[in-house]
């Protein structure tokens, strides 16, 4: 990948699309496609796009490109998909690692971070095996270690939503409220 000096993506109000970070088994991908359905706009899955553009699961190209190379193509659409308009972004964990990827989204997006405990998360990914950094024998640590790495990131985001206890609809239901009072401002 070549190495040009990035353009500041021009920030817009109100808020051209809505962004979901968060970690592995918070709600994104559900709650994102119950807004999109709603509110008539596009659903955008990053884990998706970059498995179809790659012809490859995530999972392989963690195997034989590694996680930094990963990093890169997402990255890439971020930029891509922040430029956007009328979009419900569901993005993948990592994406809050790299600040320059929750500053672009938050130039052209309402950012809404899912949170859940690490027991839910547990529970909801358990039986998934398409999630590379949760292939260890013990997942519950695992989740915990790698939690407390990014909780300060996860934390910095200023609307959180605890998606523990409360059902899809409910969650996407309070981002629609903060999305057309951003929408007002
Ligand atoms: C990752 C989360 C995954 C996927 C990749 C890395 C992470 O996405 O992007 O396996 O670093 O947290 P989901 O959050 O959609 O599972």
């Amino acid at each position: 990948m070549q190495n040009i000096p990035e353009r500041r993506i021009e920030p817009v109000t109100p808020p051209a699309n809505i962004v979901l970070v968060g970690f592995m088994g918070t709600g994104k991908t559900t709650v994102g496609r119950i807004l999109a359905d709603a509110l008539k706009l596009d659903f955008v899955d990053m884990d998706s796009i970059i498995e179809k553009r790659a012809g490859k699961p995530i999972s392989t190209i963690f195997a034989q490109e590694g996680e930094p190379h990963f990093r890169a193509l997402e990255r890439a659409l971020v930029r891509e998909l922040a430029a956007g308009r009328n979009q419900v972004i569901a993005t993948g964990g990592g994406i809050v690692l790299n600040p320059d990827n929750v500053r672009d989204f938050s130039a052209t997006g309402l950012v809404v971070c899912l949170q859940a405990t690490p027991e839910t998360i547990y529970k909801r990914t358990a039986a998934a095996t398409h999630r590379p950094l949760l292939e260890q024998d013990d997942k519950f640590a695992r989740i915990v270690s790698i939690l407390e790495k990014r909780r300060a990131l996860y934390d910095a985001i200023p609307h959180r939503i605890d998606t523990s206890t409360r059902t899809p609809q409910s969650i996407a239901g309070e981002i629609m409220k903060l999305y057309s009072m951003n929408r007002k401002e």
